[in-house]
């Protein structure tokens, strides 16, 4: 079904996310480059590749936080800054001091106020309506039931998905997330990979998601997008992760190894692609 919305928006629409011949250079570095790539609206994409390969890079410049050096990207049609109203922003690494005494439910309303990302709503919400919105999301990400308990309390799931529901209280077309699912266990990985996955679904909205593991999402994606050798690919998993793909992109000899049960190994001879597999 997600296939078929591909090739329809693909044929007549505007892309969520679309990049061509793009790079970016940081330091004076070059980060990647030649990157061409579209995202359909309601897409579930994941953004795999090893440490340091510019995968939250990516995330900056979709946001506008970061020029291009050469190329073009643009999300739903505008450039990125023209667009920063349209997004939803879930940043890599955050951890809450356990004496912090804000409600969960106060820290998604926070979601609602004027941001680095977001334009100043263009109308202001009464208190009601603002409360509505609020158990709204924390409905839609299954929060309700602690959204009254201190943030520093609750455990790095619950954290996450109040994170989420910050993100998408203002109604993003697009969610960007970096690494939500870093330091949960599989079960919480695989639920809020489905969570992203009904969020598509239901609310049409674009999901981007930066992965360290594809395994515990493979099953809820639509496509991924695999940056390696400061370049990158994007298409279903089945495609991109191969043997012959990343060995292109490596520039170096790499297996995908595929166990009994469906998941995906990636084993190389440069370090990084070796690491890439060390979740188990
Ligand atoms: N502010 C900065 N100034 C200069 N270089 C930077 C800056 N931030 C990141 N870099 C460099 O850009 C490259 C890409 O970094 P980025 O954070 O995008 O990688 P990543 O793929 O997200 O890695 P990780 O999996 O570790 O999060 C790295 O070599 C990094 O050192
Ligand atoms: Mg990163």
């Amino acid at each position: 079904m997600q296939a078929e919305a591909h090739e329809r928006h693909a044929a007549v629409g505007t892309a969520a996310l679309e990049l061509e011949d793009a790079a970016v250079s940081r330091g004076g570095r070059s980060i990647w480059k030649g990157v061409t790539l579209r995202v359909e609206p309601g897409e579930y994409v994941a953004v795999l590749g090893p440490n340091g390969v510019g995968k939250s890079t990516l995330i900056q410049a979709i946001l506008g936080l970061l020029p291009l050096a050469a190329g073009s990207l643009e999300v739903f049609g505008r450039p990125p800054h023209e667009a920063a109203s349209l997004l939803g922003y879930l940043p890599q690494r955050h951890s809450f001091d356990s004496s912090l005494r804000l409600r969960a439910r106060d820290l998604v309303r926070l979601g609602l106020d004027g941001n680095r990302w977001g334009l100043p709503l263009p109308f202001a919400p009464g208190n009601r309506e603002i409360a509505r919105r609020v158990d709204e999301v924390l409905e839609v990400v299954g929060a309700a039931a602690y959204a009254g308990r201190p943030v520093g309390e609750l455990s790095g799931g619950e954290q996450q998905r109040i994170l989420i529901a910050r993100a998408l209280v203002r109604s993003p077309r697009m969610l960007l997330m970096d690494e939500p699912l870093e330091s949960l266990d599989l079960g919480n990985q695989q639920a809020i990979s489905s969570l992203a996955r009904d969020i598509c679904r239901t609310e049409g909205v674009t999901v981007i998601m930066v992965a360290h593991d594809v395994n515990p999402i493979l099953g809820d994606l639509d496509r991924v997008i695999y940056m390696a050798g400061g370049s990158a690919v994007i298409g279903r998993p089945e495609e991109v992760i191969t043997s012959e793909k990343l060995s292109a992109l490596y520039n170096a000899h790499i297996e995908v190894l595929r166990t009994s049960d469906g998941r995906l190994f990636v084993v190389g001879q440069q370090p990084e692609a070796i690491s890439y597999h060390a979740h188990d």
